[in-house]
């Protein structure tokens, strides 16, 4: 299970997140980068990044450390900004929090200096993931890595898994290509070819199940406003059914890998 931690205080919105996230404040002294269940795409979004953080880690990637955060109603009520406190206020119970990275900064591929402090496999394994789990979110527009005591870090996977928006047709999910070319490590990831098998070897059963068992069992339920007859019926079936789709898809590597022509 991850951590559970409870918010004391909603300090600021991250007003270039297009979800609205949040700093906030816990009770374990730590401050936190919150995903709210209310928002955008709702609780898949934070399943999304559940699940692709963890394999991320799974695969030696930085991604910050994941914990759920109980937040109560009245933190949300006290709100001032009318937008912020009906998400807040929606989102009573059960979010996802992020650990806040003080002083990162976004990562900037304009920069050779940046650059030229990425390693090479290190970026071509990112570009894997993001290719496994169909992430578009990261592009030169909106890169989502953050770099942090000279290190890159792994952001906002909450746009990835899009076959669980649409239970019936994850069929086409396994071999579906995926559109590398705006991906913000193009030019900067050893090539894929030699990498590829060995990175597909961990993604295993037992690896992804660790992952689905991170995900709390209200977010995996039937979602009531956003109603798909072919969404599985409960928990335990919905962890099977995305072990299946995601088994599905390292199988059918190497349709959906990106290799430069
Ligand atoms: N763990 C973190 N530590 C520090 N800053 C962070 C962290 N996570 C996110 N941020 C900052 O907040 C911004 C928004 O976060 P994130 O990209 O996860 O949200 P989003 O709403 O999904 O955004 P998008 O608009 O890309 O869909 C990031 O671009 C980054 O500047
Ligand atoms: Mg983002």
């Amino acid at each position: 299970m991850l951590p559970t931690v409870n918010a004391t205080a909603y300090l600021t919105a991250l007003k270039e997140g297009g979800s609205l996230p949040g700093i906030v404040e816990a009770d374990d002294l730590g401050t936190y980068v919150v995903k709210f269940r209310a928002a955008g795409q709702g609780p898949k979004a934070l399943v999304a990044e559940i699940v692709v953080g963890t394999l991320g880690r799974q695969l030696g990637l930085r991604v910050p450390e994941l914990a759920l955060i109980e937040l109560d109603v009245e933190i949300g009520r006290r709100e001032p900004d009318q937008e912020i406190q009906d998400l807040l206020v929606r989102s009573a119970g059960l979010n996802l929090a992020i650990d806040f990275l003080p002083g990162s900064l976004g990562f900037d591929v304009g920069s050779a200096a940046a650059r030229a402090r990425v390693d090479p496999v290190e970026a071509a394994t990112i570009l894997w993931l993001d290719s496994l789990s169909a992430n578009v979110d990261r592009t030169w527009r909106n890169p989502n890595l953050l770099m942090w005591h000279r290190q890159l870090w792994c952001i906002d996977h909450g746009a990835a898994l899009r076959f669980h928006h649409s239970w019936g047709r994850t069929d086409s999910f396994a071999a579906s290509p995926f559109d590398w070319s705006q991906h913000v490590l193009r030019d900067i990831a050893a090539p894929l070819g030699p990498l590829a098998d060995g990175l597909a070897a961990r993604v295993t059963p037992a690896a992804l199940s660790a992952a689905l068992d991170l995900v709390p069992d209200a977010w995996l339920a039937p979602d009531p406003l956003r109603p798909d007859p072919d969404a599985p019926a409960d928990p335990a079936a919905a962890r099977a059914a995305y072990r299946e789709v995601l088994l599905a898809r390292v199988a059918a590597m190497p349709s959906w890998l990106p290799v430069a022509p």
